[in-house]
């Protein structure tokens, strides 16, 4: 079987607890939440890819020369359509829309379709959401991006469950 891969911003542990104690407070029938370890904002969505196609990425997207920035998650959004919950960045900085365009060009180069839309940089908290949740006030949460992943999401007995394959630093301030 060919593994379902995305690129993506992975928290770590301090980050990780921020975001899980404001998607925490979504009231509780807001559809089924993200579990805490699976919180992540997705970069490009990859789809199923050939080993050898995936291995030809990794080696590019180890040459990727990209600058570091800071993200501010601000508010909480969700989207009728794919009945997701989220929280957004009302300013998308122009490291992280360069990284994603550098990322999808990666994808394209490979032989893959990336989604064309726009980015818009938001972190799923809960999904399975049909309504709008009400307004949700919380501390800006300030994340330090320093590094940009692969990752493989895997069926597991209680969603997706996903594996970090390989990290790549951002390196120019
Ligand atoms: P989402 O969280 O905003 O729904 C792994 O599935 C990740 O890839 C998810 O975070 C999901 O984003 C994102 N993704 C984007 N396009 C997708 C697609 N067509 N199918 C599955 N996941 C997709």
């Amino acid at each position: 079987m060919m593994p379902r891969l995305f690129f993506a911003l992975w928290p770590d542990d301090a980050v990780r607890a921020q975001l899980a104690s404001v998607a925490e407070r979504l009231p509780g029938r807001s559809g089924r939440r993200v579990p805490a370890q699976n919180l992540h904002i997705t970069l490009v969505f990859l789809g199923e890819v050939e080993a050898a196609v995936a291995q030809g990425m990794q080696h590019e997207a180890a040459e990727i020369r990209a600058a570091t920035f800071d993200l501010a998650l601000d508010h909480l959004g969700w989207w009728r359509g794919p009945r997701v919950a989220w929280l957004g960045a009302a300013e998308c900085p122009q490291a992280l829309a360069q990284l994603v365009e550098t990322l999808s060009a990666l994808a394209r180069t490979g032989g893959l379709q990336p989604d064309d839309r726009p980015f818009q940089p938001h972190l799923t908290i809960a999904r399975k959401v049909s309504r709008r949740p009400r307004p949700l006030a919380f501390e800006p949460i300030r994340w330090q991006i320093n590094e940009f992943c692969l990752v493989q999401s895997k069926p597991g007995d209680t969603g997706s469950e996903y594996q970090v394959l390989s990290r790549w630093p951002l390196t120019c301030g």
